[in-house]
């Protein structure tokens, strides 16, 4: 479903990704760890074709993403549906509409609309807060609205890079049970994190990445303290958050 093959991602003075190679399977799931500034990220960007790699090749469900040409970049997303820390749901708009809009902007007809929309929010456990904001509900409620919204077009693939950070463990247990059903409905989901606890309990196989190597590559566990994979290279982590958040303004009012 997703492979990487001797892949190489380098910024101005920093290493990204240095010659990593990784199959990821249709259905697996796949916690990507380790430490701040280790890569991971960069490896999901990747995948979406929202950097270039420098060397290597990229495939996703079968298609060359290191060659594919920027009319065919919109597709590839269509079919990953991605979820973050921070929900970036849109304030203006009611759980409904938040979902509805994923649809919406592909062009969806109305009729698929109608259905799907209350189908995904169902799923999520939240059809009752459809006409709600997201500033009328819980953090929690929240991204069970951004999972829904990432799955309302039926992707193949689910990213979620770091979907339980702002969340409290119960809560954060209750998205992951989510999350699980997804997987086993056939979506591939390859989430980012830092939560041992989660990584732990759930049992998948983890892929641990360090200055942009893969370092391990089993089933089972985080393998790291958390403190230290939360405090290390803290400025890093400051201003990657700032660059990822204005790249989402950007995405937002742009072609997504
Ligand atoms: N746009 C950029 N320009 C320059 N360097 C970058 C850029 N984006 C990331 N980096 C650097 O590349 C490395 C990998 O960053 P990446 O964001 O992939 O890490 P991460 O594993 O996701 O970290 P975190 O857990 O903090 O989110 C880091 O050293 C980071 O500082
Ligand atoms: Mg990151």
């Amino acid at each position: 479903m997703i492979e990487f093959d001797h892949v190489t991602k380098r910024y101005k003075s920093n290493v990204g990704l240095d010659d990593v190679s990784v199959k990821i399977d249709e259905g697996d799931f796949v916690f990507l760890v380790g430490p701040s500034g280790a890569g991971k990220s960069t490896f999901v960007k990747l995948i979406l074709r929202e950097l270039d790699a420098d060397r290597g090749t990229i495939t996703v469900k079968g298609k060359n993403v290191t060659n594919m040409s920027a009319r065919e970049v919109p597709k590839l997303r269509r079919n990953i549906g991605i979820v973050f820390q921070d929900f970036r749901l849109l304030p203006k708009k009611t759980v409904y509409e938040n979902v509805a809009f994923a649809m919406e902007i592909i062009h969806k007809p109305r009729k698929s609309i109608k259905k799907h929309v209350p189908q995904a929010l169902t799923m999520m456990g939240i059809a009752d807060k459809a006409k709600k904001y997201p500033d009328e509900l819980s953090a929690g409620e929240q991204q069970r609205v951004a999972i829904a919204r990432a799955i309302v077009n039926r992707p193949k693939i689910l990213i979620a890079d770091e979907p339980t950070g702002n969340l409290d463990p119960d809560t954060a247990w209750e998205i992951m049970q989510l999350l699980n059903q997804i997987n086993q409905l056939g979506t591939t989901i390859v989430m980012v994190t830092h939560a041992k606890d989660i990584v732990d309990k759930m049992e998948k196989r983890v892929i641990a990445i360090e200055k942009g190597r893969i370092v391990r590559d089993e089933k089972g566990m985080y393998g790291y303290k958390e403190a230290l994979a939360d405090t290390t290279n803290m400025f890093d982590t400051v201003a990657v958050k700032k660059r990822d958040t204005f790249r989402a303004g950007f995405r937002r009012g742009g072609h997504r």
